[in-house]
């Protein structure tokens, strides 16, 4: 008997290729990857899974309902872990119309998709079937000094990526209150860890503190963030998807609050330690306070005893730990860090991937 199907969206970002490597190593799901591939998509991130027939990958844009509607009835899924999304504030500052498509129309066009797939279903596969909106703590707005987000927050996006991704949760949510979608929501803190784009903190830091640029900190750099390492995001949202009551949402977060100072001091630190400035200097050096972000939410922080209580998850990294991976990963893994800076990730799918079939 052929394995059961999972489809994962954004499966070649940050954390859906986390995601897929750690379904590949540890189920036996199928997993078909559906991915646009936009600047943020690299496939070399799923390098380890070239030929691996469990690994299909369908580069497909997830606002096109009718591609959407031939994987449904081709592959017959048990399942989607929706990612796939314009996930950097920054960018959506500065243009806010592909979030609103993506992450608002593209989530509208894979609900209608998946809905229309499950509606087909005999009951029995009806109830077993999940849609797992993958979302974020940003959704909840800005905290003071003191507090943590539960899943009784109340809903106050920020930024046009913020107010993007709670449309779409509100999408879920009515799909599931309407129609009877069997559907999940997860609220993650932010993430950290290998194959991280270099356009969010903690790759940007590493990259420009080893090419001997400025490292922009925003504003005072006293905004706080609560870090997880993507490893354990991952394996919570298996859990999530595997055991999570349909119509629950779930906050995950990993107790690490830092401020963006400490965070950036850290990484200076562990640098200096690991791959000393070649003049002897310290990385700290290159620190440079610049403009602050627009509308900068203050302070996010997880309360995660939810699904800590519930499903029985605990982050296995701290902060120190996770820090020290994701560093000595950048520095063992120049290639990956080439390709991206050069743009030479854009063409590696061509030239060692085959669409659909694991190649
Ligand atoms: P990412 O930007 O690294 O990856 C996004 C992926 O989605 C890319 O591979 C991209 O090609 C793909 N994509 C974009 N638009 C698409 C479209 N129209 N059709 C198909 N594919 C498309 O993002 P990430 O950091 O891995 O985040 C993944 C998800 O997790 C997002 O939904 C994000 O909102 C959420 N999230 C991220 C964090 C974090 O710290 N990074 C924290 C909590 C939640
Ligand atoms: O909280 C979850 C969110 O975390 C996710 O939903 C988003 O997809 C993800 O991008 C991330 O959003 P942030 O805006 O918090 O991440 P970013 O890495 O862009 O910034 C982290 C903090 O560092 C933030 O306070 C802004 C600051 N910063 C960022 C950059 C890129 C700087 O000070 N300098 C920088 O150059």
């Amino acid at each position: 008997m052929s394995p059961a199907t999972l489809f994962v969206t954004g499966g070649a970002g940050f954390i859906g290729s986390a995601l897929v490597r750690l379904l590949i190593a540890e189920s036996d799901w199928r997993i078909v990857n559906i991915d646009m591939l936009t600047y943020a998509g690299n496939l070399e991130s799923l390098a380890s899974l070239a030929g691996n027939p469990c690994h299909i990958f369908s580069q497909t844009d997830i606002r096109d309902r009718a591609a959407l509607d031939r994987l449904f009835a081709e592959y017959q899924p048990v399942g989607v872990i929706h990612l796939a999304a314009e996930s950097h504030v920054d960018r959506s500052i500065h243009g806010p119309a592909d979030f609103i498509d993506t992450n608002i129309v593209g989530t509208y066009t894979l609900l209608e998709a998946a809905r229309s797939y499950w509606s087909g279903l005999p009951s029995e596969d009806k109830s077993g079937f999940r849609f797992h909106q993958v979302s974020t703590d940003e959704v909840y707005g800005s905290l003071p000094a003191a507090g943590l987000f539960t899943e009784f927050a109340a809903y106050q996006p920020n930024s046009p990526y913020s107010a993007s991704k709670a449309a779409a949760d509100h999408l879920v949510r009515a799909w599931q209150h309407t129609y009877g979608l069997p559907t999940l929501v997860t609220n993650c803190s932010n993430n950290y860890g290998p194959y991280h784009f270099p356009e969010k903190l903690i790759p940007l830091m590493i990259l420009n503190a080893l090419a001997g640029k400025p490292l922009p900190i925003y504003g005072k750099g006293d905004n706080v963030r609560d870090w997880l390492y993507v490893d354990d995001h991952a394996r919570a949202l298996r859990l999530v998807f595997e055991r999570g009551v349909p119509g629950e949402t779930y906050n995950i977060g990993g107790h690490n609050e830092k401020t963006n100072l400490e965070v950036v001091d850290a990484l200076c630190a562990l640098l200096d330690e690991l791959q000393p400035r070649a003049d002897g200097h310290a990385y700290s050096e290159q620190k440079t306070f610049v403009a602050d972000r627009p509308g900068h939410d203050r302070r996010y922080a997880i309360d995660a005893a939810k699904i800590e209580r519930e499903l029985g998850w605990t982050p296995r990294e701290n902060f120190a730990s996770g820090l020290r991976k994701t560093v000595a990963w950048y520095l063992a893994n120049p290639a990956w860090i080439e390709h991206v800076v050069s743009g030479e990730y854009r063409h590696w799918m061509q030239r060692n991937y085959t669409e659909r079939s694991a190649a």
